[in-house]
């Protein structure tokens, strides 16, 4: 395979694992990030993001020279496009980043030149953003210049092994552009490339995380019947995922994150008469970190225990990363302040307090409180010591909204446990 010069843009979770692999694999890669921090922690080979092997991985590619970074974009065979792809407060798409990012490599782009974009992004994205600006190059589309969409659908924290062995879609806007970009992921992928166009590409993330979504609300309705009739959801779950056509997912205090919490609603605003489950899901999810916070005060207040402290653990949308983002977490902190509840929130992998509620000091956050709230099923929480927990705590109550702890373990300490979609015993 040819050695390519490539410039990736934006240089967050995604883009910065994909510019280290390509780095690593024989490729001269030039980083561009607009925030000048991440680009100074980069080039100084420290992170500002965690993943597992990331640190190894950008060292060698800083020492070796293959990786450069800057807050300016440079000339290049190909450009990556990993920039952010969020929903505004009013669930509509963002395309601030995505535009920017495409105008600000307008100016570099010469004949020849391949765009891979692998933001996820609202179906019709390529073709209505991306492409009427960087057609200012004067470059024809699909005989100068190529462009395809090869969405991104690595989890955090496997970043690397599923870079490598997930399949990719590939959508080009014709057939070369595709088979460009099937070439250059060639150089480390092992998993296979299905080639398609742009547009479908564009909808077949979103239809997966969508998928997802829709999924998970179905678990989280299943939940809160099986509470009604005491019985617990999780068991009934994994005995039901024994039929061979059947794969519930788990529920939970609500979905996060920057994908399936956010792509649904692509589909809602292309078609909002039409996107009718894919709304309710959304509703249903949004609504969980309000159940998870009336289900914690309806236990206190049976008990009797008024202006009770509870403990927050896990602030991170999902267990064993750093990342908060439309974490269901924070809501559920919110929620419990409706509940007249006093709050301490405590993340072991949220290492920079990103609210007031949270503590950094583990101690503090589980002094004089009522009850322990598992929010994440992060594996330090899985392997707590009940008994260590309960040294500065008024009450032993355990809510676990992920059922990620060993109930047996925490009711032979002394604990009433509590798990969301189970009645008590
Ligand atoms: N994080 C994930 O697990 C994941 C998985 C699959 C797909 N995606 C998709 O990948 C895309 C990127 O997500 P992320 O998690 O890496 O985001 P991120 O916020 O971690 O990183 C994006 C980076 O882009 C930079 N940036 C913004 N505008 C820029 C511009 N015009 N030029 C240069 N840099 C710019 C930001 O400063 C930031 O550092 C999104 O579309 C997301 O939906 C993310």
């Amino acid at each position: 395979m040819m050695k390519k010069s490539i410039c990736v843009i934006g240089l967050g979770y995604i883009g910065l694992p994909t510019a280290v692999m390509f780095a690593n694999y024989g490729h001269k890669v030039h980083g561009v990030d607009v925030n000048e921090e991440v680009v100074d922690h980069i080039r100084h080979k420290r992170l500002h993001i965690e993943e597992a092997g990331l640190q190894e991985r950008l060292s060698k590619a800083i020492d070796s020279e293959a990786l450069t970074v800057s807050t300016e974009p440079v000339k290049a065979d190909v450009y990556m496009i990993a920039v952010p792809s969020p929903i505004r407060p009013d669930k509509t798409a963002n395309f601030a980043y995505i535009q920017s990012a495409a105008q600000a490599i307008t100016p570099y782009l010469e004949a020849g030149n391949l765009i891979i974009l692998e933001s996820t992004v609202p179906p019709r994205t390529v073709q209505d953003i991306i492409l009427p600006e960087v057609e200012k190059s004067g470059l024809e589309i699909g005989t100068e210049l190529f462009v395809s969409h090869s969405p991104e659908r690595v989890i955090p924290g496997r970043v690397f092994e599923e870079l490598i062995s997930n399949d990719r879609i590939i959508g080009g806007v014709n057939k070369e552009s595709a088979r460009m970009t099937t070439d250059l992921y060639r150089s480390f992928v092992t998993g296979e490339m299905h080639e398609t166009d742009d547009t479908t590409a564009e909808l077949v993330k979103v239809m997966e995380n969508t998928y997802r979504d829709v999924n998970i609300a179905l678990a989280n309705e299943l939940a809160k019947i099986s509470q009604t009739i005491g019985v617990d959801v999780w068991e009934a779950i994994q005995l039901a995922n024994f039929h061979p056509r059947v794969n519930i997912h788990q529920p939970g205090p609500g979905v996060g994150g920057h994908c399936i919490a956010v792509d649904p609603w692509f589909l809602v605003e292309l078609n909002p008469d039409l996107a009718q489950i894919i709304h309710l899901a959304r509703q249903t999810n949004d609504g969980m970190p309000s159940y998870t916070a009336k289900m914690t005060g309806d236990i206190l207040r049976a008990k009797g225990i008024e202006n009770a402290k509870v403990a927050a653990y896990g602030l991170a949308f999902k267990g064993n990363i750093d990342d908060v983002r439309e974490s269901p977490s924070l809501d559920v902190v919110t929620q419990f302040t409706k509940e007249e509840l006093v709050v301490s929130a405590f993340d072991p992998h949220v290492t920079e307090n990103k609210i007031e509620e949270q503590t950094q000091n583990e101690e503090e956050a589980l002094m004089g409180a009522s009850a322990l709230v598992i929010l994440t099923n992060h594996d330090e929480f899985k392997r707590m010591d009940p008994n260590r927990i309960a040294e500065n705590m008024s009450h032993r109550i355990v809510i676990d909204t992920k059922n990620c702890i060993d109930r047996r373990r925490w009711e032979a300490a002394g604990f009433d446990v509590y798990i969301l979609g189970a009645s008590k015993n």
